[in-house]
């Protein structure tokens, strides 16, 4: 194991993971499924023969070009990539217009399930003018192609749309979540210059609406790249409305003209920024393109999911507003011309079953989640998932973390009947579809393993030398070996940041993609967590910095140190340490309850630390870096490891002392 940590406390890969715990059952695919899969083993034969050429016909077979590209990929300046330069093609036309143009305008594209029960069922040539009236609108409220769109909705189809519709203008979107708050809202608005926001009144969460809108005005009060804003009615709340700013969805949209034409963009021209945490406070605005990114997102879905879009009901429970509900609700499905389930609210309203209950109406067939859902249905019990028929389901996915063994086997047997293949599918924000994952018709299952990279697709484990490491159980770095068509093309604004955090720890030839790995003795890789400063709760994306910084924003804070501690069902919690300013050390209990809120505030409730403990100092090394590796042994009540490099080794101890008072 690499001796890595930098003295900052850096976390290094560990191997905590259980190495395999196979059961006896015969996990390797069924020759029926074999037979009629889209992903096959001639698919590793192709692009190991012919890395460049394997991508140009994924590009040619599976997309629509209004104008054929004359060079597959141009990596001359390294590490910028262009991939099919020379090509034009329109995203929304590939994902919809083609579709009603083949003659399949009666297929289902969208079938919405409101949180409350209310549904909605959209054809793709209900869809084509729905999009078509988005657009128009748009350009009506001034957004021209290359102008930014923020695009901060629930999960309602007005979501899918209005990335659609921004696709088919060529105005780069950059949707975030509705769980972000406004000072979240307006940092992304700002960084991304967006003209226009795409919002809505409110939403339904656990049975209650939840405003929207309210968020919205206060990121767009005061100086503003934002003059409009479009409001769509799903509350039916009140909502303060600015006569100059503020117009109603049903109001633009609906009245529009249902023809627009889809313009061809260039295969490079930006698709969407989307924001994620890095190791600073300041989120990166990711940007991805057209014609790359949408080769991989409708090629990974097809053999990943083996999505048939004839047969198939598929369902991907993310929230648009991760990449996963880019690439696995938006831009893969409908480049493929799937039928797909999109739910809006959570997964306990009005009861635990709510998930089996919309399975087994609307028969879906695909199934993608994230294993901290499974880990909370188990914990929810097998009794809820046995009540519903779920034999319709036939492929199952996981996405955001590793999935432990033992979340893998539970969903193997109480969602999929020990039928249904797990693809768990490793990829990132940056990397903008699927990297390492089973195809379900030609891989053996290893449970707990994403197991290998897909065809067209290179990676390695590198030491800390940057030597490539290949003995079972050995832990190093993931890199990726090769540029993809899907890779981010930059930082929003910050191409040096880019090569920076992506091409240097290693040098340009490999992508570092900040995540621990090892394999095993049958070759298959197993990821194990982020090695920088970036949590993973509930597979979203946070910054130690980022949450540090909301802390010593608030006046009782003088000092604060986050870390990610392991939790059952989250996979990390945020676990905060604050020196409080004097004066405020007395309140402490009333104090801390006022910090966990006001991360909530300034972030959102996704951010909000499960614990804060108060302390007297916190652990640096003699050059002033907090070592949170020390800190993270305390969250996770461990024995504290090496101390030898702290500027002052009696601190733990402190510490420690503080926490068996405080508990
Ligand atoms: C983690 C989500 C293990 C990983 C698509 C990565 C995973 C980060 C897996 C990206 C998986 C995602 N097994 N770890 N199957 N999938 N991760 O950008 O640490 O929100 O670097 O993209 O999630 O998170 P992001």
């Amino acid at each position: 194991m690499p001796e890595t940590a930098s003295e900052s406390g850096t976390t290094s890969p560990s191997a905590s993971q259980p190495a395999s715990q196979a059961p006896e059952q015969d996990l390797s695919p069924s020759p029926e499924f074999a037979a009629g899969a889209n992903g096959t083993a001639e698919l590793f034969e192709q692009a190991e023969a012919d890395h460049e050429g394997f991508w140009a016909t994924q590009a040619r077979e599976r997309l629509t070009w209004a104008k054929d590209f004359d060079r597959t990929l141009d990596w001359s300046e390294a590490p910028f990539a262009k991939w099919f330069v020379g090509g034009e093609l329109n995203v929304a036309h590939n994902c919809v217009d083609r579709h009603v143009d083949a003659g399949n305008g009666d297929r289902v594209a969208i079938h919405f399930e409101g949180e409350g029960g209310d549904t909605r069922t959209i054809t793709y040539a209900e869809l084509q003018k729905d999009v078509a009236k988005a657009a128009n609108a748009l350009e009506s409220l001034g957004v021209a192609k290359g102008d930014r769109v923020a695009i901060y909705l629930p999960m309602i189809p007005e979501a899918v749309v209005s990335m659609l519709a921004c696709a088919r203008i060529g105005a780069p979107h950059s949707v975030v979540f509705g769980g972000f708050s406004a000072d979240a809202l307006r940092t992304r608005i700002a960084d991304a210059e967006a003209k226009v926001v795409i919002t809505a009144d409110g939403q339904f969460r656990r049975g209650k609406p939840a405003p929207l809108k309210p968020a919205v005005d206060a990121a767009v009060t005061g100086e503003s790249p934002v003059h409009k804003v479009l409001v769509v009615k799903r509350t039916e709340g009140e909502v303060e409305w600015d006569d100059a700013r503020d117009v109603w969805w049903h109001d633009v949209v609906d009245s529009a003209s249902d023809q627009h034409e889809a313009v061809p963009h260039d295969s490079e021209h930006p698709l969407f920024i989307l924001y994620t945490s890095g190791t600073t406070g300041k989120p990166k605005g990711i940007f991805h393109t057209t014609g790359g990114y949408l080769t991989q997102a409708a090629y990974t879905n097809s053999v990943v999911h083996d999505v048939h879009p004839e047969s198939d009901v598929y369902w991907c429970t993310a929230d648009i507003g991760w990449v996963t509900g880019h690439s696995y609700i938006v831009y893969g499905p409908l480049a493929n011309g799937a039928t797909q389930v999109i739910y809006e609210g959570t997964p306990d309203t009005p009861h635990q079953g709510r998930w089996w209950e919309i399975v087994e109406k609307y028969k879906v067939s695909i199934l993608y989640t994230a294993p901290t859902a499974i880990r909370t249905f188990m914990k929810w019990g097998d009794d809820i998932p046995a009540k519903f028929d779920l034999s319709s389901l036939r492929v199952l996915g996981s996405v955001g973390e590793p999935i432990n063994p033992e979340a893998w086997l539970w969903y193997r047997k109480h969602i999929g009947g020990d039928r249904a293949p797990i693809v768990d599918t490793w990829w990132q924000t940056e990397t903008g579809g699927i990297m390492i994952s089973p195809l379900p018709g030609v891989t053996t299952l290893e449970p707990g393993s994403a197991q290998r990279p897909i065809p067209g697709i290179s990676a390695e484990i590198l030491d800390d030398e940057g030597q490539p490491l290949h003995d079972p159980e050995a832990v190093g770095y993931l890199v990726l070996t090769k540029p993809w068509p899907g890779m981010l093309r930059g930082i929003w604004g910050d191409p040096e940041r880019y090569r920076e955090t992506y091409w240097s720890r290693f040098g340009e030839k490999y992508y570092f993609a900040g995540d621990g790995a090892k394999y095993d003795e049958k070759g298959n890789i197993w990821l194990l967590g982020r090695v920088d400063d970036v949590m993973n709760v509930s597979g979203h994306r946070l910054s130690t910095a980022e949450i540090e910084s909301a802390l010593v924003s608030h006046p009782s804070v003088a000092e604060a140190a986050v870390v990610g501690a392991t939790d059952e069902t989250t996979g990390q919690a945020v676990c905060a340490f604050v020196i409080l300013r004097g004066g405020f050390a007395d309140h402490g209990d009333e104090t801390v309850q006022e910090l966990r809120n006001h991360v909530a505030k300034e972030i959102g409730p996704i951010a909000k630390p499960r614990q804060i403990m108060v302390v007297a100092e916190l652990p640096k090394t003699r050059s002033g870096k907090i070592m949170r590796r020390l800190l993270r042994d305390v969250a996770e009540n461990r024995e504290v490891g090496d101390v030898t490099t702290l500027a002052d080794s009696s601190v733990m101890n402190l510490i420690k002392q503080g926490m068996s008072g405080s508990s």
